[in-house]
C-alpha cells in the first residue's frame, strides 16, 4: 500500500498533533459541480454513477481536483443497504430517493432477506478498491453508512418525510417491531462497514441524518444505542493503523455526552450547536468535526472566510490543539457557486496555523 501522504484528517479524528486543521466537506462530490452533472448526465443517471466504478471513483476525484481537501469520501449513498434488501430504490428528478416496497408491519421485517455487504453491495466495494488506488496516498478515503434510525425512516415511509408519520407511529405503537428492524439494519451496517474498511476505507461516518427528529429518550433507545452496537461491532485498526470512527447526528448537539460513552472517536456537529460550548464538553475526550451553515456558501468570498475565521476561534478556544476537523454542519447543496467552497478551505487552512 502506498504511504499516506496527507493524514492530518486521521491524525485530528485520533487527536494526534497536526501541522494545521485538517477539512472536508460532507456531499463534497455533487451536483453542485458543472463536472459531476455532466458526469451524471453521461451515466444516465445518479445510480448508475454509483454502480460503476470508474464513474464513482472519477466523481469521488472531482472536488479534489478544485480544492485542498484532507479527505474524499466514497461516492456512494447511504439507501444501498435498503436496496440490496429488495426495496427497490428510485429516484424522480426533484423529489429525493423513493422506494417500490415500504416496511410496515413485523411480517414485512421478518421477510426481509439476509445480506452479506461483499456479495449484495459488490459495486461498493469495487468502488472503494478503485479509489483507494487512484488516490494514491494523496489523502485518507472515508466510507459510509446511514444509522439505522435513518434507514428504518426512509424504509418505513418509502422515501424521504417531514413528519416521520408511519415511523413514530410504529416507534410508539409497536416499538418490538421497530426494535427487530433496528436491529438487523445494525448488523447490515456492521458487515457494510466492515467490508469498506477492508477494501480500504481508511475512516468511516455513520450519517445519522434523522436522529434529531426524536425526542430524548427515544434518541438514546433507538438511535444511538444501534450507534453504539455498530461501533463496538467495527473493525478498528487494518493496515496497521486505527480506523476512527465518526457519528454525525444532525440535531443531536444536545446529546454529546451519551455519544461519548459509545467509543466512537469523533462527532460530527450541525451549526446550530456552538463549537466552542461543544469542545468544552467534550474536553478532550473525542474529536468534534463541523459545523459552518452550509448556507454560509452562499455569501461571497469574504463573508465566507470571515464565518470560517469565527468558527475556528470557536474550535480552539479551550486551548486544546487537535481533536477538531472542519466541515460543514450538513451537506453543501446543490445551489453552492463552485468557486465559493476555495475561502472556506483555505481559510481553515491558512487562519488556523496561528493555534499550532
Ligand atoms: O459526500 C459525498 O460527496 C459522498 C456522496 C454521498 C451522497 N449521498 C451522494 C448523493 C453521501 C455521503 C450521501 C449520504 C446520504 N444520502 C444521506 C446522509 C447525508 C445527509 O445529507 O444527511 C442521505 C439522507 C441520503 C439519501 C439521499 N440520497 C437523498 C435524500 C438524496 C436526494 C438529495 C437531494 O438533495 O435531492 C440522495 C441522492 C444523492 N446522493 C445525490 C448525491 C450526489 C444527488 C443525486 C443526483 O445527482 O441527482
Amino acid at each position: 500500500m502506498t504511504a499516506l501522504k496527507n493524514d492530518r484528517f486521521l491524525r485530528a479524528l485520533l487527536r494526534e498533533p497536526v501541522d494545521t486543521t485538517p477539512v472536508w466537506m460532507m456531499r463534497q462530490a455533487g451536483r453542485y459541480l458543472p463536472e459531476y452533472r455532466a458526469m451524471r448526465a453521461q451515466a444516465g443517471d445518479f445510480l448508475s454513477l454509483c454502480k460503476n466504478n470508474d464513474f464513482a471513483c472519477e466523481v469521488t476525484l472531482q472536488p479534489l481536483r478544485r480544492y485542498d481537501l484532507d479527505a474524499a469520501i466514497l461516492f456512494s449513498d447511504i439507501l444501498t443497504i435498503p436496496d440490496a434488501l429488495g426495496l427497490g430504490l428510485y429516484f424522480e428528478a426533484g423529489e429525493g430517493p423513493k422506494f417500490h416496497k415500504t416496511i410496515r408491519t413485523e411480517h414485512d421485517v421478518v421477510n426481509l432477506p439476509n445480506f452479506n455487504a461483499k456479495s449484495d453491495l459488490d459495486y461498493v466495494m469495487n468502488a472503494v478498491t478503485t479509489i483507494r488506488s487512484a488516490l494514491g496516498g494523496q489523502v485518507p478515503l472515508i466510507g459510509f453508512s446511514g444509522s439505522p434510525w435513518t434507514l428504518a425512516t426512509y424504509m418505513i415511509e418509502g422515501g424521504s418525510s417531514k413528519d416521520f408519520r408511519y415511523t413514530k407511529n410504529m416507534m410508539y405503537a409497536q416499538p418490538e417491531v421497530l426494535h427487530a428492524l433496528l436491529d438487523r439494519l445494525a448488523i447490515a451496517v456492521i458487515d457494510y462497514l466492515n467490508a469498506q474498511i477492508e477494501a480500504g476505507a481508511q475512516a468511516v461516518q455513520i450519517f445519522d441524518s434523522w436522529g434529531g427528529a426524536l425526542a430524548h429518550r427515544e434518541y438514546i433507545e433507538f438511535s444511538l444505542n444501534y450507534m453504539q452496537k455498530i461501533v463496538a461491532g467495527l473493525k478498528r485498526e487494518h493496515e496497521g493503523r486505527k480506523v476512527p470512527v465518526i457519528l454525525f447526528t444532525k440535531g443531536g448537539g444536545q446529546w454529546l455526552e451519551p455519544m461519548i460513552a459509545t467509543g466512537a472517536d469523533a462527532f460530527g456537529l450541525d451549526w446550530t450547536t456552538p463549537l466552542n460550548v461543544a469542545r468544552q464538553t467534550v474536553n478532550g475526550r473525542a474529536a468534534i468535526q463541523g459545523n459552518l451553515d452550509p448556507a454560509t456558501l452562499y455569501g461571497t468570498p469574504a463573508s465566507i472566510a470571515k464565518a470560517t475565521k469565527a468558527m475556528l476561534d470557536d474550535a480552539y478556544a479551550n486551548g486544546e490543539k487537535t481533536g477538531y476537523i472542519a466541515n460543514l454542519g450538513h451537506g453543501i447543496t446543490q445551489w453552492v457557486d463552485p468557486a465559493n467552497p476555495k475561502a472556506f478551505i483555505d481559510t481553515v487552512h491558512e487562519y488556523s496555523a496561528k493555534y499550532f
